[in-house]
């Protein structure tokens, strides 16, 4: 017999933020502790893996400890342990695989490692209100991870199965971000700074930010360019070479409506060529007889502003449902850990104890 009940404890702290959660068959957050780091690295205007490490080590007994009390558990009650094991900075990740082998060794509870892009898109299948009214989640369905690293396309035929359709030849959407807020000195974190400054600002004030689409069939997607035309908007031409570069003006030299319509540009460049692409990649999986039942967007940049509207708007225009994740966890977070983990969970299959922390993603 199987069981579809659950209560996992997940942990993560792959990058910069340290976090556990406590999530009841798969579905329903009962907590969701989120310990950021980002005053830890303003000044260096991204992060310093040694300090997210030692940052990780001193909060992640506190952060797992709230989790447990605020979703009204004890540690016995637990029926798994469940650890974002990849992809992520390796002295990071080994802080919470650490200590989730721990807990899963002492309680003597099964031990699940996940991974976190494959969680970023189970995100939008949970739900904060314990009482809500739950349906199965649909498949297949069309997966569009948008995060600091990845920005993918997939074909999800379960919570467990994806099968990758496009990926990002060069920069993630996250990291363009990070970098149009570095270029435009828009502050950090640079991704929410900048789509705050976008809002502000008008597309149409300014000529468009080209972005490049590649081949007519392609899923994949090019940040650079887009990157680089927004430097040179910025900045004017360059003179010189390698370290010797120097360009005609600064950020600074900007008014406040220019760097806003900047910023407004970039976004509709950067959200537009996703948005493209999902439409792309929906007409492809027509084609082929394999129309999804859903969009199923996760990641970071699925908080954007931006984004949410253009994906809502395309559910309208195709009569197809559009899943968000909550704001709560678009951003890294382990609450979409231990609902993906549910799965795992029923299925009996759970890692041993010498589960490896690996730098990159299997999806
Ligand atoms: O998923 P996430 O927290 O970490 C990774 O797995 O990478 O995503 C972080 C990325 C960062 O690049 C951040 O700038 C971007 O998501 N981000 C945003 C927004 N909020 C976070 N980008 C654009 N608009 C936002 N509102
Ligand atoms: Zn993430």
């Amino acid at each position: 017999m199987t069981t579809t009940s659950s209560l996992i404890l997940a942990l993560e702290s792959s990058c910069d933020e340290t976090a556990a959660s406590v999530v009841r068959d798969g579905r329903v957050i009962l907590s969701n502790v989120i310990a950021t780091q980002h005053k830890l690295h303003v000044e260096y205007g991204g992060v310093v893996p040694e300090i997210a490490s030692r940052a990780h080590i001193e909060k992640i007994l506190p952060v797992i400890d709230q989790a447990v009390t605020k979703a009204g558990v004890t540690f016995d009650e637990l029926d798994a342990i469940a650890v974002g094991n990849r992809p992520g900075l390796i002295g990071s990740l080994l802080i919470a695989v650490s200590a989730a082998k721990s807990l899963a060794w002492s309680l003597g509870k099964p031990l699940i490692g996940v991974d976190h892009v494959q969680a970023h898109l189970y995100a939008a299948d949970l739900v904060m209100d314990a009482d809500a009214q739950l349906s199965e989640p649909d498949y297949p369905a069309l997966g569009l991870v948008v995060s600091g690293g990845h920005t993918c396309l997939y074909h999800v035929t379960s919570a467990l199965e994806m099968t990758k359709l496009g990926n990002t030849i060069d920069d993630a959407v996250g990291e363009a971000y990070d970098k149009a807020a570095v270029i435009l000195d828009a502050g950090y974190p640079g991704g929410p700074m900048l789509d705050k400054l976008a809002q502000t600002g008008d597309p149409k004030g300014i000529d468009p930010l080209p972005i490049s689409l590649l081949d007519k069939d392609s899923l994949d997607f090019s940040y650079s360019g887009l990157k680089t035309a927004l430097l040179y908007r910025v900045r004017g031409n360059p003179s010189g070479k390698g370290k010797d570069v120097t360009f005609e003006r600064s950020a600074s030299d900007l008014t406040a409506d220019e760097k806003a319509n900047l910023a407004a540009a970039f976004q509709q460049a950067a959200i537009g060529a996703v948005t493209k692409k999902v439409k792309r990649a929906l007409d492809q999986m027509a084609e082929q007889g394999k129309t999804p039942k859903r969009i199923l967007v996760g990641g970071g940049v699925s908080a954007n502003s931006e984004i949410r509207k253009q994906m809502l708007a395309l559910g309208e225009q195709r009569n197809m449902q559009v899943c968000l994740p909550p704001m709560s966890v678009c951003l890294d977070n382990a609450a979409m850990l231990a609902g993906l983990a549910h799965h795992r969970f029923v299925a009996g299959d759970f890692d041993t104890l010498d589960l490896p922390v690996i730098a990159t993603s299997a999806m």
